[in-house]
């Protein structure tokens, strides 16, 4: 089997790729910049050097692909990400259709979609995967946590570095974190699992926690003690993602859409996609010691 996979060089891409290739799939890597992709490159994989914003340079990226993943988010430009994402998202599906690819896999939020502009402009990028391109499995989960995943770093560093912690009313909000291991265990069965061609598979870990709860367990993993909060219940979203932009190394630009997106609940109200893998995701706490124990080694 030949995969493409696009976002190769983001967070879920890479683990994707290494993933498949131990599984002796056939792996092309969609990357911008071959610069940022020798990695990649030394790891043997074949490079097609592309921009999802433009079609001219995705010809040929689909060739003799048998399944596609989209794991590209336009958040990090800023500005109008909404439509560029819509952009991105109609050049990938056009190609992978007109080239012969059998099926596409992407990688949404969960929660509703109306919300905010970042969870709107994930679920309408499956919208238009699934109406232009071929047969498609959309995937959608909460946080995902391991190593280099934004939010889990973001989570680290408010627990190391704060004395105490601001806490806005989205701190109560609901969501279902799922570990990196799994989600890459689901998107990399999709192609085996037939009946998850043309639907929506909601996938979350086993607990359902508020964003306070996973500032206390991450205390925990690090070893240290719970910070101390302090309710702010009208803080904005753009003061929120000032804050954050502030006192963590996540980018502002990123920040705000996210924060966005913290009003909103995510977790899985339907989990009959996920029941056809058979896979069970391992608990908050175990996947927050893995990635920890990861951070250590590479220290
Ligand atoms: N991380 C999570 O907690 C989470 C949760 C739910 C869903 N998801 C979804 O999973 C997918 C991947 O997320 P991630 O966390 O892995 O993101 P990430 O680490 O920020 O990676 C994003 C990837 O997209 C690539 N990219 C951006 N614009 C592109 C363009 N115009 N053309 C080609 N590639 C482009 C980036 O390439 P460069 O390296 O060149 O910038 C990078 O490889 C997204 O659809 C996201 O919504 C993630």
């Amino acid at each position: 089997m030949r995969a493409l996979v696009t976002g190769a060089t983001g967070f879920v891409g890479e683990q994707l790729a290494l993933a498949l290739a131990r599984d002796d799939v056939d792996v092309r890597c969609l990357v911008r910049s071959r610069e940022k992709a020798r990695a990649l490159e030394e790891e043997g994989f074949d490079l097609h050097v592309g921009d999802v914003f433009d079609a001219r340079t995705l010809r040929g990226a689909g060739d003799g692909v048998d399944v596609a993943y989209y794991l590209v988010h336009a958040m990090a430009g800023g500005g109008d990400f909404e439509e560029r994402e819509v952009t991105g998202a109609r050049y990938f599906a056009r190609m992978a259709r007109e080239e012969g690819v059998a099926r596409t896999v992407y990688l949404g939020g969960l929660g509703g979609e109306a919300t905010s502009p970042h969870l709107r402009s994930r679920h309408r990028t499956a919208m238009i995967l699934e109406a232009q391109g071929p047969p498609l499995t959309y995937f959608r989960a909460a946080m995902v946590v391991g190593p280099r995943s934004e939010s889990y770093r973001t989570l680290r560093y408010l627990v190391e570095r704060l004395p105490l912690m601001i806490a806005p009313a989205w701190l109560d909000t609901p969501t279902q974190p799922i570990g990196i291991d799994d989600v890459v265990s689901y998107l990399a069965a999709a192609p085996r699992i037939e009946p998850s061609a043309g639907r929506e598979v909601q996938i979350g870990g086993p607990d359902v926690l508020s964003y306070g709860d996973m500032l206390d367990r991450m205390a925990t993993a690090l070893g240290r003690r719970s910070r101390p909060r302090v309710r702010v219940p009208l803080l904005s979203p753009r003061l929120s993602s000032l804050w954050l932009g502030l006192v963590t190394p996540v980018d502002t630009k990123v920040a705000r859409p996210l924060v966005e997106g913290l009003k909103t609940a995510t977790v899985v109200t339907d989990p009959s996609g996920a029941t056809l893998f058979g896979i069970e995701p391992a608990p908050f706490d175990e996947v927050l010691r893995r990635a920890v124990a990861a951070d250590e080694v590479r220290d």
